[in-house]
């Protein structure tokens, strides 16, 4: 299959990448994120406040396997949807997985200007960051077909290495 699936630490700019590549591409985009918003009719804090990261985990679960089915869409991924081997599995089935990878000092800087991520509570500085990132690096290592470093790059020219590269 040829979709394209985008995944990375929060902040790394799957959504905007993502938009970008539906521009360029014409290909329909879709965002897990979105996706359980709507599906829960709550924010992303209010879920987790509410009901707590697993249950997270289990409707990311689900939105992610309906995304694996149809071909040529474009789609951010939350960044924790590597933690599960089964998402893993069925993007790697349902098309090219491609890392974006922003240094943690990147990351921190986007990260700071909003609250809309409770997991990085309290965590907004430099070592928390490189921490968190740390322990998931072999996750994405795992995942990934096509790593992407998007420091000091612009939307534009991360979507034209995305599409030189993915070959879909
Ligand atoms: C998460 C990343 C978030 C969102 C949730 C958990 C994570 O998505 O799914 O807050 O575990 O890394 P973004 O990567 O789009 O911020």
């Amino acid at each position: 299959m040829n979709n394209i699936y985008l995944i990375g630490f929060m902040g790394a700019g799957k959504t905007a990448v993502a938009r970008t590549l539906e521009e360029i591409t014409n290909r329909s985009r879709y965002d897990t994120d979105d996706l359980i918003v709507e599906r829960e009719g709550k924010s992303i804090s209010e879920i987790f406040e509410e009901k707590g990261e697993d249950y997270f985990r289990k409707v990311e679960r689900e939105v992610v396997s309906s995304l694996t089915n149809q071909e040529s869409r474009i789609v951010a991924c939350g960044g924790g949807v590597i933690k599960s081997e089964e998402n893993v599995k069925e993007l790697k089935r349902g098309g090219r997985v491609v890392f974006l990878y922003a240094s943690p000092e990147t990351v921190l800087e986007r990260v700071s200007r909003n609250d809309r991520r409770p997991l990085l509570e309290g965590k907004k500085n430099l070592s928390d960051i490189k921490a968190m990132m740390d322990e998931r690096m072999s996750l994405y290592e795992k995942a990934y077909d096509i790593r992407i470093d998007v420091d000091g790059k612009s939307l534009e020219e991360i979507a034209k290495e995305i599409m030189e590269k993915v070959e879909v």
